[in-house]
This record gives structure tokens, C-alpha cells and sequence, in this order.
């Protein structure tokens, strides 16, 4: 990558790891400029983020000397991407309202160069309805997003979605953008935002332990990345893997039901959504805050389990705001078309993609899958093949229907 990067650092504390994000991104061959919020001075200093881009720091919109030599539209357009990090909720309301009362948010105003945003905040700030809106502006005005990320905030006690992406995941993001193929722009699902959930949940018992399941993600993943090379805007919500992000994809990790539940509903409106993650449909009722102890003469702890909400047919069932096209999974060990079609009707799905996951077939963790699409039309069994064909061919019949249907969201 030798290409120019504007780094836009927001006043909050994951400031700090913008420093390193600069780093990462020169490691990557760009040349980074950096502009700070007055905010963001609070949390790092224009002699750290100078001494770490190599360059002079940019802080002040009426700065004569600034204006004169190097004014907002310059450094506006003399880049090839911005990356807002971390992008407070502040940052992102005058963003969405289209604000210009500081350096930062004229260049954005100004540019006509694609925008990377890493949100960072406390998680009711996200939740917000406000929030809300304001992303789904951004996201219809054309802004990338990479996170937040669940997990524990700077705020003791505070946990839940609203952790900046790592820097490393926000250089990787940069670099696909700056080399973002062509098909993003002619591909058959160029202009569609299609939401994808993939992988496993955890739903923790304890600090230490967890209920799980087999799912790897590849999959998921693996439409996630169809659906990216097809032209598609792909948000992917993806529970705890080992795999690495799909490219061109935005991707929010969660952990638990709940979260993936806040991170769909936050990535909508979508024109497809597909549901391939294992969700537990069930979590432990009460967590416990310390780990279980196991107490010589006393009996095994019994847990009491409450049940998950149903991320698919939840959103299935919504309206407004309805995906177009709504795809779920059925995950089967007997009986895999009887009980797949039950779930088309049950959970209000347009199709089903059924899969036999007895451990014989290798379904779950495997690279292969035999699937039957089921709608209300009838049932298509596709022949056993790599889980990227059935996500390319899944992608193409989507797609294909999305044609047919001329819908917008
Ligand atoms: O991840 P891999 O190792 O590649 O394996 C792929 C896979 C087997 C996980 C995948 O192909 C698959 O079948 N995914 C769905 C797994 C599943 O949970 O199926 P289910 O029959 O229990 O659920 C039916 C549908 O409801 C699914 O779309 C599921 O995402 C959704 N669901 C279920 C429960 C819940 N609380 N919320 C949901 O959204």
C-alpha cells in the first residue's frame, strides 16, 4: 500500500490506540496525516501523533498558516482515504447532519474520497436511538464501518458493544479499501447491503466458562465474502471464530445471542439478510459473577437455563424495515427437510438452506456441505460441494431473485 491516509482521531480514550494505528498503517506503506479533534487533545498530543506519521499534526480550522500553505479542501482531497478513529458518538452525529465547525468535520464535509469509520463508545451511546440513525445515514451516504467490537469499556464495570477495532483490524479494513476490487461497483449486488451472521455464540456461566457449540464460521464467512464479490455492501456479525476477516467485508464480533441480536438489528436496513450462525437458543439464567467453585461433599451445581431470542425470526417478522430477502439456516440431525420447512413457516423466512450436521457428514468445521434450498415454492437439493460454491451459488440465486423483485430499502 503506498497510498495517503488521513487519520481523523476523535476525543475519546481509544485515542490512544489510534497512536498505534499509525503505526500499522505506515507499516503498510502509507503516508499518514493526522488531524486531532480539539477533543482529541484531552487523550494524545500533536507532538505524539507528529513524531509517530513523520509528518505535522493538524488541529485547527482557522490556523492562517494552515489555510494559507495547506487548507481543509486540501487535505480533503490530497488522500486516498480517511479513517475517522475513533469515531465518537459526537463525531458521527455531525457527521450525519453534515456539520463543518472544526478542521475534522470540514475535511469530511469537503472530501470526495471514501470514509472509514472505527466507532468508539460507551454502549447505551450505540444503542441509542439516536446513534442509530445517525449510522444509518452515514452507511446510506456511503461511509465504511469497521466495530465496535463487544467487550469490557474503560468505564469500570461497563461491558457491551461500543470497544474500538483493534488497530491492526482497522489497517487491515484501510487496506482493502485502497484496494478494493471493481466488482464492488458492477458486480450483480453493486448498491445492495446484505447482512450476514455467522460462527458460534458463547453464552458464559461464569468468568471463566461457557456454553458453546461446533460452528466454525466458514460458512457464514464464506457468503460474506460471496456476497462481497458480487459488488454487495456486506455487514457480518460474526460470533467467536478462528478465522480471518473475510476481505471487503465490515465485520462486528460479538460474543453472546444478546449481542449478535444488537449488532443485526444496528446493521439494518439490509436488502438480504442471511443467517448462518449457530446461536445458542438457550443461555444460563443468572451468571455468576465469580468462578463456580467445586466444594468437596457438595452436589454439582445445577443450571437453570432461559431462552435466547430468535435473531432470525425476529427480523423475519419486523416491519418496517423488513431485508427483502430473509435466509435462514436449519441445522439438522434427523428428519432435514421436514424440520427445515417447519422453520421456513415458523420463523417467516423466505428460504431455508438445510443442512444435514449429524458428525458423520463433517458439516460443522468442515470445508464441505450438502445443502437442500427450501422455499415456498418447493425444495432444490444441491449436490455435495465446498462451502464457497454453496455460498457463490447461494449469493447468484439471491441475487437473482433481488433482480426479479426490483426491490430498494
Ligand atoms: O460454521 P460451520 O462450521 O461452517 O458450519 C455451518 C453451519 C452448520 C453452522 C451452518 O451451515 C448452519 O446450519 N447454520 C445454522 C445453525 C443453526 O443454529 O441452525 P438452527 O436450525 O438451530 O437455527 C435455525 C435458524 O435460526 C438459523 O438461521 C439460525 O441462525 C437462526 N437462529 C437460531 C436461534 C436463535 N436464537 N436465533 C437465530 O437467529
Amino acid at each position: 500500500m503506498t497510498q495517503r491516509v488521513l487519520l481523523i482521531i476523535g476525543g475519546g480514550i481509544a485515542a490512544y490506540k489510534s497512536l498505534d494505528l499509525i503505526r500499522r498503517l505506515r507499516e503498510r506503506g502509507a503516508n499518514v496525516r493526522v488531524v486531532l479533534t480539539r477533543a482529541a487533545q484531552e487523550f494524545v498530543t500533536p507532538l505524539a501523533a507528529g513524531a509517530l506519521s513523520n509528518d505535522r499534526v493538524f488541529t485547527d480550522l482557522f490556523d492562517l498558516d494552515d489555510e494559507r500553505e495547506i487548507g481543509h479542501i486540501r487535505l480533503a482531497r490530497d488522500t486516498d482515504l480517511i479513517i475517522v478513529a475513533p469515531a465518537t458518538a459526537d463525531l458521527l452525529a455531525k457527521m450525519a447532519t453534515g456539520q463543518a465547525n472544526d478542521l475534522a468535520t470540514a475535511v469530511l464535509l469537503a472530501t470526495d474520497k471514501p470514509v472509514l469509520a472505527a466507532p468508539a463508545m460507551n454502549p447505551r451511546m450505540w444503542s441509542h436511538p439516536a446513534t442509530r440513525r445517525n449510522v444509518r445515514q452515514l452507511e446510506a451516504d456511503g461511509i465504511a464501518f469497521i466495530g465496535p467490537k463487544a467487550g469490557e469499556m474503560a468505564e469500570r464495570g461497563e461491558a457491551g458493544i461500543g470497544r474500538m477495532a483493534e488497530p491492526i483490524e482497522i489497517a487491515d479494513t484501510a487496506t482493502q479499501l485502497l484496494t478494493e476490487r471493481p466488482s464492488s461497483k458492477t458486480g450483480p449486488l453493486a448498491g445492495r447491503h446484505v447482512l450476514v451472521t455467522s460462527g458460534p455464540t458463547h453464552e458464559p456461566i461464569d468468568p471463566v466458562r461457557y456454553i458453546a457449540n461446533r460452528s466454525s464460521g466458514k460458512q457464514g464467512h464464506a457468503i460474506a465474502a460471496a456476497a462481497a464479490a458480487a459488488g454487495a455492501r456486506v455487514t457480518l456479525v460474526s460470533g467467536p471464530v478462528t478465522l480471518a476477516d473475510p476481505p471487503g467485508v465490515a465485520i462486528i464480533k460479538v460474543q453472546t445471542a444478546a449481542e449478535m441480536l444488537a449488532a443485526v438489528e444496528g446493521a439494518l436496513p439490509a436488502d438480504i439478510a442471511i443467517f448462518a450462525a449457530a446461536v445458542a437458543d438457550w443461555r444460563v439464567a443468572t451468571t455468576a459473577g465469580q468462578k463456580l467453585k467445586k466444594t468437596k461433599g457438595s452436589a454439582a451445581p445445577t443450571l437453570a437455563l432461559t431462552e435466547n431470542p430468535d435473531i432470525l425470526k425476529g427480523i423475519a417478522a419486523r416491519s418496517p424495515r423488513r431485508p427483502a430477502l430473509v435466509i435462514g439456516f436449519a441445522a439438522e440431525t434427523e428428519s432435514v427437510l421436514a424440520h427445515a420447512q417447519k422453520k421456513r413457516t415458523a420463523k417467516s423466512a423466505d428460504w431455508i438452506v438445510a443442512n444435514d450436521v449429524s458428525p458423520a457428514t463433517g458439516t460443522f468445521g468442515g470445508d464441505w456441505n450438502t445443502v437442500h434450498l427450501v422455499t415456498a415454492e418447493g425444495v432444490t437439493s444441491w449436490p455435495p460441494q465446498s462451502k464457497d460454491e454453496v455460498a457463490r451459488l447461494l449469493i447468484e440465486e439471491a441475487a437473482g431473485w433481488l433482480a426479479a423483485h426490483q426491490t430498494e430499502v
